[in-house]
């Protein structure tokens, strides 16, 4: 089912989602401008009040479980201050809600399209049978509802939930169709970390906005779509105000393509406790803590040696300009900090390699025949082929291996993962936990192990999270058997 001339189309109706302006912008092929703006507008920096995402209550049960439920939806929402912009959102908000449950209590999940396009919705991160996985073709046409039943038989993470229909992923999630979902662990509470309002969700974005405050994308294919304004939680470059004292950040890059280098401007650690499959099974303290697109790093902060006054940046030390800063931390009040980072976490069961009965190779580069730009192992994304055949209860070696000048963050479905080594080197220990997405460097390699367990069949897609590789092909699936 090859519908690839199709996209062109699509792409055409999703940008006219986005009013003239941006097409018009989209066809002269502009980003938006630096320093603060986006274009003729100007942005405020750190004038905002980060917004924390509503946690969504169930709103009945399915066959026992709790129903939540979620409707996308355009809605026009108040951005940059001052202007309007038109969004496609979960609940008719960008990020979506958050789902917040506990491991091992399964949940039904029902999405509604009243979206003008063919959507599909996948849990990142979440161990799920195929038939909920949200794969790419598994479309919910417009006006139509699909239930979702996640097990939650995984450990607590943070995971989030977005859009993946083939070849517009990219533009859905641009347009705001992203959102977390938490998974706590039984007994989480008793670690003593900051909890409540100490527990501050972050979804980094960067987007582009015309001067009314649309939204402009333009599908660059190559380096994928980078926006001139940082958004967190969907406010530009907002100020939290902070206590004395310790706080948990879950910091999702829920950007289409950008990196970053997360640094505190004062120079103080993170203290890192998890990865995006769950804890670390001890904190590790790190200064710079690099976040490719759909990775997540669970982080304490400690502001009690801070004094009240003094502000502290979330930097990207992996960029210049405006967009080198994220969000602001201003000190306003004197708190008692209770409690330490326990020294010890949660076991974590290490893969061994000895263990693996295949090994296989998946060469990510240009040029998939066909004329599309991105491939793996040198063909396109079909969704009627199957790449991999893994067994039931296996465990496997996947080999990345990066054949071209850019990173590429791949990112598998279904189960998680642990990195054996990295260009030949083990993983740090920030990165020894369970993985999901894995930055695969310029030229580089990654081997990485999993079990696959629980659910045969498929078919799973992986692929690289750059959305606008992904959406142009840069994407294989595999079957369970
Ligand atoms: Cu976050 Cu296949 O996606
Ligand atoms: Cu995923
Ligand atoms: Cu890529």
């Amino acid at each position: 089912m090859p519908i690839r001339r199709r996209d062109f189309v699509k792409l055409l109706a999703a940008g006219a989602a986005l009013g003239p302006h941006a097409l018009a912008r989209a066809a002269r092929g502009m980003g938006g401008g630096g320093g603060g703006a986006s274009g003729a507008l100007t942005v405020p920096v750190f004038q905002v009040p980060l917004p924390v995402p509503p946690e969504l209550a169930p709103s009945g049960t399915v066959n026992g479980k709790p129903l939540y439920e979620i409707v996308q939806r355009e809605a026009d929402v108040e951005i940059i201050p001052g202007t309007t912009t038109r969004i496609w959102g979960y609940n008719g908000i960008t990020p979506g809600p958050t789902l917040r449950v506990r491991r091992g209590d399964p949940v039904v999940v029902r999405q509604t399209n009243l979206l003008p396009d063919n959507v599909t919705t996948h849990l990142h991160g979440g161990h799920v049978p195929p038939q909920y996985d949200g794969h790419p073709v598994d479309y919910i046409v417009p006006g139509a509802s699909k239930d979702y039943h996640y097990p939650n038989n995984q450990a607590g993470a943070t995971l989030w939930y977005h859009d993946h229909t083939m070849d517009l992923t990219g533009p859905h999630v641009w347009m705001g169709l992203a959102g977390l979902y938490i998974i706590e662990e039984p007994g989480e509470d008793t670690l003593g970390l900051p909890s409540g309002p100490y527990e501050v969700p972050l979804v980094i974005q960067d987007r582009n906005f015309a001067a009314d405050g649309s939204l402009v994308y333009t599908d660059n294919i190559m380096r994928g779509e980078l926006g001139s304004v940082i958004l967190v939680n969907g406010a530009p470059w907002p100020y939290l105000e902070v206590g004395t004292r310790k706080y948990r950040l879950r910091i999702l890059n829920g950007s289409n393509a950008r990196l970053y280098e997360l640094a505190l401007s004062n120079g103080a650690p993170f203290i890192q406790i998890g990865t995006d499959g769950g804890f670390l099974e001890q904190p590790v303290q790190r200064t710079r803590i690099r976040l490719a697109p759909a990775e997540r790093v669970d982080v304490i902060v400690d502001f009690s040696a801070a004094s009240v006054g003094d502000s502290v940046v979330l930097q990207n030390r992996a960029a210049t300009g405006a967009v080198s800063q994220i969000m602001r931390f201003d000190v306003t009040r004197a708190e008692a900090d209770i409690g330490s980072v326990p020294q010890f976490l949660y076991p974590v069961e290490r893969l061994d390699p000895a263990s693996a009965t295949n090994t296989r190779t998946f060469v990510f580069s240009m040029g998939g025949g066909g004329g599309t730009p991105w491939a793996i192992n040198g063909l396109p994304y079909d969704p009627n082929r199957i790449d991999a055949r893994p067994i039931l209860g296996s465990t496997e070696i996947w080999e990345l291996v990066n054949r071209s000048g850019m990173f590429h963050p791949v990112h598998i479905h279904d189960i998680m993962w642990q990195i054996v080594d990295v260009n030949g080197r083990p993983p740090a220990p920030g990165e020894a936990g369970w993985k999901d997405t894995f930055y695969v460097p310029p030229r580089g390699r990654v081997r990485v192990i999993g079990r696959f367990d629980d659910y045969r069949s498929g078919p799973y897609v992986f692929h690289c999270h750059i959305l606008e590789h992904e959406d142009h092909a840069m994407m294989a699936q595999f079957e369970v058997v």
